[in-house]
């Protein structure tokens, strides 16, 4: 198989439809999967939909892309969880899909900053949700011309940023890059014997997501294998290229085979996470005082920020999120990670990447804009 298959194999959590009750959507059709990424001629003169045509790029947990944008008179708009979209078996308690909305959020402001815009973001203004998401708003957001806001360089490496599963080379992070990366509100470590403890670590746990089914059919049942199914449904995990589309006609690389242990495409799959996810030199992560749904959101902002100011800087990021996810087989990873990297009581790992220098990637397929749309 090509270098493309680890694309899907290491990657945690899931529709379409579904919204916010009484919520409809305004359905666009879509064509490249990765056109979203170009954004080409002049800003759409709603500002609002001009940052969320650059929203749409964040990284959020199995590209399940779960944004539901409802436009409010002619500077607002409110933000909404598709609950359809959610990821029940890895992420019990929509902590993962959260901060994707915290990435989203940023992206925003990121974006409409460029044309002098500033965005005061309320919160769940219905009320914070406890457990699970709900149908009530994740944020409301409101644009207001600004002449105090400057443009946020990052802007220009939201096109460049993308989740990158290859290996990475072992040179460690110079002081200039983890000083840059910590500013914006990442911790850096690339202690030796820490990384030592980590790397088999973070690969057990991956190996013990895909070996659990609920939880490894999140992915699974997301993936997209070949251009086809990828242009098709521009959303989730995706396995392409030629080799791809010959083993994909053959029937050996497919959604039963790829949910079956003792098929080629899944043994494939479990190697190359022991060859790519245990390779890093350094890591960040994001830790929270609590676990508060705020807290959650900032911790998207956060990692965005870090990953957009890691692009700029020629690094890759991978997040590694199994370890601290919250399903009873990740308990024991859960608690040693907690402990390896001195979290006191109550504190919380939001997000924990690896990061490092490593060959590029393609894009990951997105929705347009305007499939997020609601009315
Ligand atoms: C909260 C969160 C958790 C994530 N966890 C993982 C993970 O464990 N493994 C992984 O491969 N990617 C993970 N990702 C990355 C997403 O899969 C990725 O952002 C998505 O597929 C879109 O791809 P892109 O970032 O290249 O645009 C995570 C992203 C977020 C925001």
């Amino acid at each position: 198989m090509t270098s493309r298959r680890h694309v899907l194999m290491m990657i945690p959590a899931v529709g379409l439809v579904t919204a916010c009750a009484g919520w409809s959507r305004i359905t666009p059709v879509q064509t490249d999967a990765r056109a979203p990424w170009t954004v080409t001629g002049p800003p759409d003169p709603d500002i609002r939909l001009d940052a969320f045509r650059y929203a749409i790029l964040a990284p959020n947990p199995h590209n399940r892309q779960p944004w539901l944008i409802k436009l409010i008179g002619d500077d607002q708009a409110l933000i909404a969880c598709d609950l359809d979209r959610r990821l029940p078996q890895t992420d019990p308690f929509d902590r993962q899909i959260t901060i994707g909305f915290g990435t989203f959020i940023e992206l925003a402001k990121i974006a409409a900053s460029k044309r002098g815009f500033g965005v005061v973001v309320t919160p769940f203004p219905d009320g914070v949700p406890t457990d699970r998401l709900d149908q009530r708003p994740v944020a409301h957001l409101q644009f207001r011309r600004d002449p105090a806001v400057v443009a946020d360089p990052l802007f220009q490496e939201i096109p460049k940023r993308h989740t990158n599963r290859l290996a990475y080379q072992q040179a460690t992070l110079t002081g200039v890059e983890q000083s840059a990366l910590t500013r914006e509100g990442v911790t850096i470590n690339q202690e030796p014997s820490l990384i030592a403890q980590l790397r088999p670590l973070v690969v057990d746990a991956m190996i013990t997501e895909m070996k659990t089914p609920p939880a490894w059919m999140e992915t699974v049942n997301v993936m997209r294998i070949g251009a086809a199914a990828i242009n098709a449904t521009p959303d989730g995990l995706i396995l392409e290229g030629a080799m791809i589309e010959t083993l994909h006609t053959m029937g050996v690389v497919n959604q039963t085979q790829l949910a079956n242990p003792d098929s080629f495409a899944f043994k494939t799959g479990l190697s190359d996470v022991k060859k790519t996810s245990g390779s890093f030199p350094a890591i960040a992560y994001i830790k929270t005082a609590s676990n508060s749904r705020v807290e959650q959101l900032e911790a998207g902002y956060h990692y965005v920020r870090a990953n957009l100011r890691a692009t700029g800087l020629g690094l890759s990021m991978h997040p590694l999120s199994q370890a601290l996810q919250e399903y009873s087989e990740m308990t024991p990873y859960f608690a040693r990670v907690h402990d390896l990297l001195g979290l006191k009581a109550g504190e919380r790992l939001q997000m924990l990447a690896r990061i490092g220098k490593a060959s590029s990637v393609s894009p990951s397929p997105r929705w347009p804009m305007e499939k997020h749309l609601i009315s």
